[in-house]
């Protein structure tokens, strides 16, 4: 059952207050179309960076820029009323320094309207999230595969099978928690690492690829549709957009290459 708000809309701290009750559903949306159809059934929706993959066509989320996440964040903002928004913010908009961080976090929540901002790394960005959440920016933080390291974690794979580094993912995840984070994303760990975060940190976890044992889940959108040209393999399908879109514009092509289109429902009348 969705969460009742009375008509507002949902905030971090509801997010963190259901921490060990109720799973926490969450969905990535990068529109405003989309995110005003699933707004009814989601806790918190995300403008990920990974619009750069599925909107762009771009092999990875590095080249994504803070106008593009305002763009598509305000864009989520007009298509939504109940759940929160959280947007990411991109690769090089917030490592530099607290400071940093915080100038794009403001714009990102000036510009938008959005209630939080999500970013990546654990103990290496504690004071930063320390930082924005004295000032006002609630943070969700992102620890295991954090796909804006790309380069120097050698691609998108699973983390934490070696015991050094679940020692270093479980340490980030507390690191996140204990800086001011109202919940983690915990992406592409081994199950019985998520097992042992989760009951570990007093926020909640949102699991991609980390199993059933989070307070919640996140998928893109996308990929559960079925429209994503690379579905990662953890990922249910729950819908074959890429199939239907095929399909309607088949029929379509097919109906004007044969002069069929437009039919009657489609002709202008002149007035009688
Ligand atoms: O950018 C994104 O879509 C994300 C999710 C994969 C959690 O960070």
């Amino acid at each position: 059952m969705p969460l009742e708000t009375d008509g507002r809309r949902l905030n971090a701290n509801d997010i963190r207050a259901r921490k060990g009750g109720e799973p926490i559903v969450a969905l990535t949306s990068y529109h405003a179309h989309t995110a005003s159809i699933i707004d009814r059934h989601v806790d918190f929706m995300l403008v990920g960076d990974t619009l750069g993959m599925v909107m762009h066509g771009l092999e990875t989320t590095l080249p994504v820029t803070l106008d593009m996440m305002i763009l598509q964040g305000a864009a989520v903002m007009r298509g939504s009323k109940r759940a929160l928004v959280v947007v990411d913010l991109p690769f090089g908009s917030y490592e530099e320094s607290p400071q940093a961080a915080f100038r794009s976090a403001a714009r990102v929540m000036k510009e938008t309207g959005c209630g939080a901002v999500k970013l990546e790394g654990g103990t290496r960005m504690a004071e930063t999230i320390h930082f924005l959440t004295q000032r006002g920016v609630p943070v969700m933080g992102h620890v295991g595969l954090t796909p804006q390291s790309f380069n120097t974690i050698g691609g998108f794979r699973v983390q934490g099978r070696e015991s050094a580094a679940a020692e270093a993912i479980k340490a980030d995840a507390r690191a996140v928690a204990d800086a001011g984070a109202f919940a983690v994303v915990l992406e592409a760990i081994v199950e019985p690492l998520a097992r042992e975060i989760t009951p570990a940190v007093a926020i909640p976890t949102i699991g991609i690829g980390a199993s059933p044992a989070c307070d919640g889940q996140i998928l893109v959108l996308e990929d559960m549709l079925g429209l994503s040209p690379k579905v990662p393999k953890f990922v249910k399908s729950y819908g074959s957009l890429a199939q239907h879109i095929d399909e309607a514009v088949s029929a379509y092509a097919r109906e004007v290459r044969s002069r069929a289109f437009p039919g009657e429902a489609n002709v202008y009348k002149p007035k009688a």
